[in-house]
């Protein structure tokens, strides 16, 4: 058995984007001193830093006819009505005391001449409720966050990868992970665990996420622990990723270009959201802004680099620099080019997963002693995500399953974990070691590669059921993977270990995906293009039963009261559906 080092806590955190932070700090005023957070980037580094465009709430500092109820009620249209309404409005509800928690603890959002704070538009909003921090909206908020986090000597440790959970019989007693920078492997023996370690965009090949980071460790670990998941054939497409430099493709061009103003034309000149969407235009729901530029790029009408045109020419400089200062250096970087004279090119790219671990209306799961928030979670967006409701959720879940978490913490002994069980647990890894075979790198690449042609933008049965085979063939593959060196820095090691997780992840998105026959928000099946309420009114659960994958469907409960009604009201400006 190899050598490894036990750390004991009351509550481990596993992921330290805003999610993971702001859990930490509720469970430290609950009461729960000895915590950690861990991440495998560096502190600060978390996927939150990317988020760019804002976050939600409904203060009507600019629409004052804005309400909870209407955002609510929004929120559940954007995800085509199969998300949980309780979630929702918990969501909404909280938005902004969240919102003006940050405020207090020194987020600098964008103000008005007389200090109301500043909301934009963003796409399927009823009114403007997205505060913002120019375009950085996400790395303030991990600011002020790291700044509480500390305030409170929360202890962290970063280059982590957890690569499983441990539980005895129904409840959780830590996890086992390699510490990639001292080069050993760790044992968390904790009385509560909560997973907080980002969504699985990046099992795609164009996606705004960074190679490190978003593969679904959360989801596969909580999944190979016995969780089930949810709704995992909901991706969401954001309209607007960068299409070249290579390097940079798929890098996120925030809505907020198009909140401010921006217009998207095709090759020949042409504004074509009035033919998809003419009451929103370019404002209109992400996934049908991210099908009609791909429609567009389809029939011909892309540009040379296989996008569209985004124009934000008409845009003083000075409010571009004030609103987008990052996409202004972005596109001055990257490709060497000024927003404010040329016009920037763009294509879909695969930017947030609205499916993850199944949970309890306060992020438990099935384990007892086990949580989830953030984007590991599934269905609170069902199956479409409004643009800013995303940071929104880190900090509005964040503070509930932290106090949760805590509270179970504060009632429970800790579980012991045997020898024998970690030294198990340890052969996941050994196996790994041996002469290389096969390109590990390369074989991540295919995967994706992979994903992004058969679950895409547009998906039907031949696609799914072709990626289901290659897969396969990919696994096959993979079984030959192998790894030299010791575990300090070893990066392939590292890859190998998140690989055999996609690969789990991947086959559930695909079984998903061809079980749901119909077509709801980002889920668009050319083979049958309408939304069908009668049979796919639901969500689909996955379960893991002698090492296959089941899949059922769970009803969506009836949305009640005046939320109902506010949903009936904005229903009357329902989008087109893309056939
Ligand atoms: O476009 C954006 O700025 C993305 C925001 C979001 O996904 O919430």
């Amino acid at each position: 058995m190899h050598n490894y080092r036990t750390v004991k806590c009351d509550l481990l955190i596993i992921g330290s984007g805003a999610a993971g932070l702001r859990s930490a700090i509720e469970a430290h005023d609950g009461g729960v001193k000895d915590l950690i957070v861990i991440g495998k980037c560096k502190k600060g580094d978390a996927h939150t830093v990317l988020a760019t465009g804002g976050i939600n709430a409904a203060l009507g500092t600019m629409d004052p006819k804005d309400s909870w109820l209407i955002h609510a009620a929004d929120t559940l249209r954007e995800g085509g009505h199969i998300a949980d309404y309780r979630e929702v409005e918990t969501l909404c509800k909280n938005a902004p005391d969240a919102v003006e928690e940050l405020v207090r603890w020194g987020a600098r959002f964008h103000t008005e001449k007389d200090g109301r704070l500043t909301q934009r538009f963003f796409g399927a909003h009823t009114y403007r409720r997205t505060c913002f921090y120019g375009d950085q909206t996400g790395k303030e908020i991990m600011r002020v966050l790291i700044k509480q986090v500390e305030r409170r000597r929360i202890r962290f440790l970063g280059d982590i990868f957890i690569f499983s959970l441990l539980k005895d019989a129904g409840t959780i007693s830590g996890a086992i992970g390699i510490d990639f920078q001292k080069g050993e492997m760790v044992v968390f023996n904790a009385k509560s665990v909560i997973l907080a370690a980002g969504g699985y965009s990046k099992l795609y090949s164009r996606s705004s996420s960074r190679s490190y980071e978003n593969h679904g460790d959360g989801a596969a670990l909580a999944f190979e622990a016995g969780v089930d998941l949810v709704g995992m054939e909901m991706v969401q497409f954001h309209p607007t990723g960068m299409v070249y430099p290579k390097s940079a493709q798929g890098t996120l061009v925030t809505e907020a270009v198009r909140g401010e103003g921006g217009i998207l034309l095709n090759a020949k000149g042409e504004r074509f959201m009035r033919k998809y969407d003419p009451g929103h235009m370019e404002l209109g729901p992400r996934d049908l802004v991210a099908r009609s530029i791909y429609l567009e790029i389809m029939k011909g009408n892309g540009t040379k680099h296989g996008g569209v045109w985004l124009d934000i020419t008409g845009i003083p400089k000075a409010k571009i620099l004030d609103r987008l200062p990052k996409m202004y250096a972005q596109f001055k970087e990257l490709v060497g080019l000024d927003i404010s004279k040329e016009k920037m090119e763009v294509a879909p790219t695969a930017h947030y997963t609205m499916g993850g671990v199944d949970v309890s209306l306060k992020g438990a799961t099935k384990i007892k002693g086990l949580f989830a928030v953030g984007e590991t979670v599934g269905q609170i967006h069902g199956a479409n995500r409004l643009g800013g409701n995303s940071l929104l959720e880190t900090v509005v879940f964040g503070k509930i399953v932290g106090e949760e978490a805590a509270r179970f913490a504060k009632g429970c002994k800790m579980q012991a974990i045997s020898p024998d069980y970690i030294g198990k647990k340890m052969m996941q890894v050994v196996g790994y070691f041996g002469r290389d075979q096969v390109d590990i790198e390369k074989l991540r690449s295919r995967l994706q590669a992979s994903i992004w042609k058969h679950a895409g933008i547009a998906r039907d049965a031949k696609s799914l059921k072709a990626g289901l085979s290659d897969l396969k063939s990919i696994r096959a593959e993979f079984d030959r993977v192998r790894v030299r060196g010791e575990f300090k820095g070893n990066l392939h090691l590292k890859m190998a270990l998140e690989m055999g997780k996609m690969l789990d992840l991947c086959e559930v998105l695909l079984q998903s995906a061809l079980a749901r026959k119909e077509s709801r928000c980002a889920h668009y099946r050319t083979d049958y293009p309408k939304r069908d309420d009668r049979r796919w009114k639901v969500n689909i659960i996955a379960s893991k039963l002698n090492g296959g994958i089941v899949l059922k469907k769970r009803k969506v409960p009836a949305v009640k009261g005046k939320l109902n009604d506010a949903l009936k009201a904005v229903e009357k400006t329902e989008h087109k559906l893309l056939e």
